[in-house]
């Protein structure tokens, strides 16, 4: 698969742990910046992720900022986007498994890079659940976000 990724300031310090995490699972990387650990604005590169998941560019995203709660946020403004933060890997794999998710969100403040790299492996490595129960679910939130009009 192809997995946007992006960060800011924040998510920097695990920014090479998600890269190699993600080559490691043999998918490729699109990196979508920032270039460099200095202050940035989370939103932006929340939206280009969304944005690259949205209109196919990329499978799946990753994105890192200090906590993940402010890229999910952001992300989840992308019509299409469904964004969630995880600190533990059952999370991480039932935001894929049940809930549908195409962007995992992290914290480089919250979570260390060997959870980090666990918390990757898990999300990317999972898919959504093809049961019937958790398919309607999903199906109920895409027809809110539509009736929305976000
Ligand atoms: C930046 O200081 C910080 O607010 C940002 O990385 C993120 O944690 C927002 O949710």
């Amino acid at each position: 698969m192809k997995i946007a990724f992006a960060c800011d300031h924040g998510g920097w310090p695990l920014r090479d742990t998600i890269i190699d995490a993600v080559r490691r699972g043999r998918h490729e990387v699109l990196d979508l910046g920032p270039e460099s650990a200095e202050s940035s604005d989370y939103p932006d590169y929340a939206f280009a992720v969304a944005r690259a998941v949205t209109g196919g560019e990329a499978d799946l995203g990753v994105l890192a900022c200090g906590t993940g709660i402010g890229m999910a946020i952001a992300a989840n403004k992308v019509r299409g986007a469904y964004a969630a933060n995880a600190a533990d890997c059952f999370s991480a794999r039932m935001a894929r498994e049940h809930n549908g998710a195409n962007i995992l969100t992290l914290g480089g403040r919250t979570v260390g890079p060997e959870v980090a790299r666990l918390l990757v492996d898990a999300f990317l490595g999972a898919a959504p659940s093809p049961q019937v129960r958790h398919q309607r679910r999903r199906k109920r939130i895409a027809s809110a976000e539509r009736e929305c009009g976000s």
